[in-house]
């Protein structure tokens, strides 16, 4: 273990030019386009994982994109690993309002900025290169080790959990482990033991066959995107509330105990309000922030389109108007029985005046579990061995759906070691990623597969 940590210690300029050739893939999984780009990257990956020493690896198809596969097994008797993480990243735009170019990595502040830097191809680099320390310092690893990086998680995972359920030999193991996640705040380690789940919609609202001219025809027709706004506008009441009837029916009440122990995280709300630019914070009344962002469902608007919206004016009655609406879903929600209540609801609020369509985009489960199981305590004291301090616990706001795929389809636990900050813009103009945070992420990787190991089967 000396001779690991050593290594990685000695190795960090060589890390970031490595880190820096899977960064410059525009592994962009949402635009067919970089269809391209994304198999290269999985190339790249693979190539990268047979170097280090990993077996079996292999470029798998999938009706999207590739999911990319390697293990390494020898380790008889220990615990196996099923590392999750994704390659793809999200699109680049408004590209003009990047400080350098978002697949060149640069460094800058002690921090390195592309794209996918955070979320997710630094940490799935991490566990890579802690895997090499293992694998190149000792000739093995403590524990076994499988991993399965696929190329559609900010698309969805479509995909996923059909190649889940056609591939349970390959992915039979003890504890999932997934770093995909920001930690609570700088200096502020954390483990993440809640998702929120996700249910994604389109709303197609059609008035009439064509555009018409606002004078020879307004008055007699219903404005489709008035109609649109109106639908929107009864999905939430005054206090923030989701009036989708029964959309709480499922909503896993917060304990006494949670409410307390994330009363007592070091949490600054004016310098969260401060870091997001916005005048006041607001969400539903009866919960603070922290609660509402981790333990509460919310309802948003993700887009909105209709009419002309060019320079100058233009006199007209579009005859569509089109949105897209998500949900944050919260344990015990069910993505599937929310899109049922979202779907009547809409149907029984609709102006008879439109044709009202909507379409099911992708969905995923919430996901929480016990943070006293002994893979979350072993993960607990990697981090302080990697960071020098023990975690926070905390949930999280944001969504990995496949991971209650693994919990239900494998009866697996995961462990959520995310090293990402919430400030790391990922998903928008200069995402980067905290090289000191990459850094002890190694360390605690590496610390993470022999914490596992004696913690057993
Ligand atoms: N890394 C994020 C998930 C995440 C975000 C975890 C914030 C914890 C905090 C992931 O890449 C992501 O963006 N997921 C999508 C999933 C969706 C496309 C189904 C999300 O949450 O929007
Ligand atoms: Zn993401």
């Amino acid at each position: 273990m000396f001779k690991v940590i050593d290594f990685i210690q000695t190795s960090r300029d060589r890390y970031l030019e490595e880190l820096g050739r899977f960064l410059a893939i525009p592994s962009i999984s949402a635009l067919p386009q970089h269809a391209g780009d994304v198999r290269q990257c999985a190339g790249w990956l693979a190539d990268e994982m047979r170097r280090i020493g990993l077996e079996n690896v292999s470029v798998m198809e999938t009706p999207g994109h590739p999911v990319v596969y390697g293990d390494w097994l020898h380790a008889e008797g220990a615990p196996t690993i099923l590392f999750y993480g994704h390659y793809d990243v999200q699109p680049v735009d408004p590209v003009e309002l990047w400080e350098s170019p978002p697949f060149e990595a640069t460094v800058r502040d002690g921090e390195i900025y592309a794209r996918g830097a955070a979320d997710d191809k630094g940490q799935v680099f991490m566990h890579l290169k802690a895997i090499e320390a293992w694998l190149s310092q000792e000739g093995r690893l403590p524990v076994n080790i499988r991993l399965l990086i696929e190329g559609e998680e900010e698309v969805g995972s479509a995909h996923l959990e059909e190649f889940v359920q056609t591939h349970r030999d390959l992915l039979q193991a003890d504890v999932v482990v997934v770093s995909d996640s920001a930690m609570f705040d700088r200096g502020v380690p954390s483990i993440c033991y809640s998702l929120r789940g996700l249910a994604y919609f389109q709303i197609d609202v059609r008035g009439t066959s064509t555009d018409l001219h606002s004078g020879s025809f307004g008055g007699a027709v219903v404005n489709p995107a008035m109609a649109l706004v109106q639908i929107l506008a009864q999905m939430k009441d005054r206090s923030g509330r989701v009036k989708i009837p029964g959309f709480y029916d499922d909503v896993r009440p917060l304990s006494d105990e949670e409410r307390a122990a994330w009363r007592r995280l070091p949490f600054n709300e004016k310098q969260f309000q401060r870091s997001i630019g916005a005048p006041k914070l607001s969400g539903e009344s009866g919960y603070t922030t922290l609660e509402r962002l981790w333990a509460r469902p919310t309802f948003e608007i993700n887009g909105l389109l209709s009419g002309f919206t060019g320079e100058g004016a233009k006199t007209v009655i579009p005859a569509t108007a089109m949105a897209k609406v998500s949900m944050r879903l919260v344990p015990d929600q069910d993505p599937d029985r929310i899109g049922d209540q979202f779907e009547a609801y809409v149907k029984k609020i609709a102006p008879k005046t439109v044709d009202v369509k909507v379409t099911r985009m992708h969905g995923g489960r919430p996901w929480i579990t016990e943070y006293d199981n002994r893979f979350v305590q072993a993960a607990g004291r990697a981090i302080e061995q990697g960071f020098g301090k023990a975690p926070v616990y905390c949930r999280e706001g944001g969504s990995i759906p496949v991971i209650s795929t693994f919990q239900r389809e494998l009866g697996l636990p995961a462990v959520l070691f995310g090293i990402g900050l919430p400030d790391e813009n990922a998903h928008a103009p200069n995402e980067r990623l905290d090289l000191g945070n990459f850094h002890n992420g190694i360390v605690a990787s590496a610390c993470l597969y022999d914490e596992i190991a004696r913690a057993g089967r």
